[in-house]
């Protein structure tokens, strides 16, 4: 992590978070559990958003990818093979006065930065987290909770090939929940004990290795950008030789300027054929792939861009967070690109007075057939886009007396604040084209502008 530049303020971020429901600490009630979170109403339609946008790029619009949803439990022997048994592990210290624990790697000196108190030499820590299976609670029965998603794919390289008939370069994705018993934790989720992870595993030719890996660094570029994600807060930066995982031979961080300063969004590594020679060796099954061209047996290299979405979550809120003046009152808003907007659309009476209730109802019936829509006919009318504004609601639907004789709505725009009025007919059809991008003011027939901004 370096230095902070982000005009992102994390407290006031938090906060909204909180408050509007995206976001809570775990088990709060009891205190919270530290690093665990609940993401709330708002939280998990913009975590299945961002799984959605993520699974729809790497897998339903491409012929070389397949999608798998391994177990989180698997055999130990998984890990001793991965070598996570032997090297997962961060150097931990204490404090031999207030007792709290550093990582020895992440301390500027050698005191500890609570109390200036002596340290302990360092020892190793495990990050995974240990259960059993069955009853009985001996070394035999020991798994691990998989403190990363990838291991299900390499262990399914055989099933996959044999069921799906891919040919090299293909790739397997999986979204699922890794488990790591971090050391150094906070920052909100940026670091969690729990968390999920959007991986790639993408198998091709020694030889084409370094293509496809320049080639998946620069599509998991896109990826961020075409959901809003600003240029300007994403940077390559590359592992040193020094600190290279040891199944990798090169590695780039996608960093993102987060509040705290620059740090890893995801990881794109070329883990060459480490991976399938170790689950070969380990499980003594044949891992490799008969190259119809070459009439030989090899064993592929493997490209794996890992994302977190936890981590795409933070980032996406941070970049879309914003305070500005509308209407002559201050508002914070979140920019949400569209396409990851928990709520697309918010349904407005302009009044609680029954004579809009039919009318409005039915507009907010039909409009969340297609996609997740609110109804709110509580406080101002300013107050109502204030709290949509607040949570990232692109449109706002707006009924009024006028309504129900034209049989027209207006639609306000978040971000620019400017109103169009259209027939309630072509309300869907209108609200479809602007949440794919057109400019509010390409206006369908019986449209009219109602408001500059
Ligand atoms: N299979 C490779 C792998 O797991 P990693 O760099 O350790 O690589 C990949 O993790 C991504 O998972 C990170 O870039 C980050 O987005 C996410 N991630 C890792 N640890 C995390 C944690 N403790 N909390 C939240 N996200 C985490």
């Amino acid at each position: 992590m370096t230095e902070a530049k982000s005009k992102v303020d994390m407290e006031k971020l938090v906060s909204l978070c909180r408050r509007r429901g995206y976001i809570f600490p775990s088990s709060e009630i009891y205190g919270g559990l530290s690093s665990c979170w609940d993401y709330g109403p708002l939280g998990v339609e913009l975590k299945r958003n961002i799984k959605d946008a993520w699974w729809r790029a790497v897998v339903q619009q491409r012929d070389d990818m397949v999608g798998l949803d391994a177990s989180i439990l698997m055999h130990p022997k998984v890990w001793e093979a991965s070598g996570h048994l032997e090297g997962f592990s961060d150097p931990l210290v204490e404090c031999k006065s207030c007792h709290l624990r550093w990582r020895s790697d992440e301390l500027k000196n050698d005191k500890c930065p609570e109390c200036g108190g002596e340290l302990t030499e360092p020892r190793l820590f495990n990050l995974m987290f240990r259960t059993f299976v069955g009853p009985i609670e001996d070394e035999a029965s020991v798994v691990y909770l998989r403190p990363e998603t990838a291991q299900g794919m390499f262990v399914n390289f055989e099933n996959i090939l044999n069921t799906t008939r891919k040919r090299l370069p293909f790739g397997i994705a999986q979204i699922g929940k890794a488990f790591r018993n971090e050391v150094t934790t906070g920052n909100f989720i940026f670091r969690c004990r729990e968390f999920e992870q959007m991986e790639i595993e993408f198998f091709v030719k020694p030889g084409t290795d370094k293509e496809w890996f320049d080639y998946w660094v620069e599509e998991r570029l896109k990826w961020y950008m075409s959901l809003g994600v600003r240029k300007e807060n994403l940077k390559l930066r590359q592992h040193t030789k020094e600190e290279l995982a040891h199944y990798a031979r090169e590695c780039y961080d996608i960093n993102y300027l987060f509040p705290m300063g620059w740090a890893e969004l995801e990881g794109i590594a070329n883990r060459g054929d480490f991976d399938l020679v170790q689950h070969a060796k380990f499980s003594g099954k044949t891992l490799n792939y008969y190259d119809d061209e070459t009439k030989e047996h090899i064993v592929p290299y493997i490209i794996e861009p890992s994302a977190g979405v936890d981590r795409t979550a933070l980032a996406i809120l941070c970049d879309a967070y914003d305070e500005d003046i509308a209407d002559g009152e201050p508002r914070a808003l979140l920019h949400l690109h569209p396409t990851i907007a928990p709520i697309k659309v918010a349904v407005l009476p302009l009044s609680r007075k029954e004579t809009l209730a039919p009318l409005s109802k039915e507009v907010y019936e039909e409009l969340r057939q297609c996609w997740m829509t609110a109804f709110d006919e509580a406080q101002s009318i300013g107050r109502r886009y204030r709290r949509q504004d607040e949570i990232g609601t692109p449109f706002c639907v707006t009924i009024d007396f006028e309504s129900l004789e034209d049989k027209q709505v207006t639609i306000r725009e978040r971000d620019s604040l400017r109103q169009i009025r259209v027939p309630i007919d072509s309300l869907k059809n209108t609200l479809q084209t602007k949440l794919d991008g057109e400019d509010l003011f390409v206006l369908p027939e019986g449209g009219k502008i109602w408001k500059e901004g």
